[in-house]
């Protein structure tokens, strides 16, 4: 039996209506405190693995950080790992990294070095069949605040050209409130300057707007929501080559 109380994941996402024992919770959700001082990817990756910037570490198996190239042009950034990818610690290693993979091959993105994230680092979900099936959640305004220091990181250590937000979750992370995926989508913005990023380096990233590959995978006409995703993708690889 699922709740109708309103107190689900969505619900703490719109903000409205917290008590105030959340929102002072709010103010101690932030990964800033496990960063490291100095270091590149793989000094992030290490301490990334012991984040407890919000209580989202304590179910998961572990931290699943971006992988790829710190010379990559190209990031990719999507919610949330999955199952799979909790399980085995890199991200889109499921059925949606699958058709990811399958799609940037499919626009000629695949000869691109790409560094591949998401905007939270650890797998929310909920337990069913007495715990043999975990369900994936999606994170809420304040985990995704709370994670958003490891992906300023990898912002700036990667400093990619084109930067491909994939789904709601990305682009609310990288964008703000003011892009939706369903109006926005297919179009590139500029992204806003990661803090303690270069002006220059700033001016050079896009972002890519486009919708989750999990969308795809559910759409009721999968094969026009495939299209559509390709149609997207094929604005990064053009702005690339
Ligand atoms: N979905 C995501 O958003 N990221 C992953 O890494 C896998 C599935
Ligand atoms: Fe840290 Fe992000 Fe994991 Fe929360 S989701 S514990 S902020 S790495």
């Amino acid at each position: 039996m699922t709740s109708t109380s309103g107190s689900d994941g969505n619900g703490e996402l719109r903000g409205a209506g917290r008590s105030d024992a959340e929102r002072s919770d709010a103010e101690r959700y932030d990964a800033e405190p496990f960063l490291p001082g100095r270091g590149g990817l793989p000094a992030h990756r290490r301490a990334a693995a012991d984040c407890h910037g919000c209580p989202l570490y304590e179910e998961a198996t572990g931290t699943v950080f971006g992988s790829g190239t710190s010379a990559a042009r190209l990031m990719l950034v999507g919610e949330e790992p999955g199952d799979q990818e909790d399980r085995q610690g890199e991200p889109f290693v499921g059925p949606a990294g699958h058709l990811l993979r399958r799609a940037l091959r499919e626009v000629g993105l695949d000869e691109e070095p790409a560094y591949l994230t998401n905007a939270v680092k650890h797998f929310k979900f909920t337990r069913f069949e007495h715990g043999r099936r975990r369900i994936h959640k999606p994170p809420s305004l304040r985990e995704m605040t709370a994670c958003r220091p490891w992906l300023d990181a990898e912002l700036r250590l990667v400093r990619p050209e084109m930067v491909v937000a994939l789904g709601a979750i990305a682009v609310r992370s990288l964008l703000g409130p003011t892009f939706r995926v369903t109006k926005d989508r297919g179009s590139t913005v500029p992204l806003p300057p990661p803090p303690g990023t270069e002006r220059k380096d700033a001016e050079q990233a896009r972002v890519l707007i486009t919708l989750h590959p999990s969308a795809v995978l559910r759409s009721d006409d999968r094969e026009a929501a495939y299209a559509g995703f390709l149609a997207d993708l094929r604005v990064a690889a053009d702005a690339l080559h």
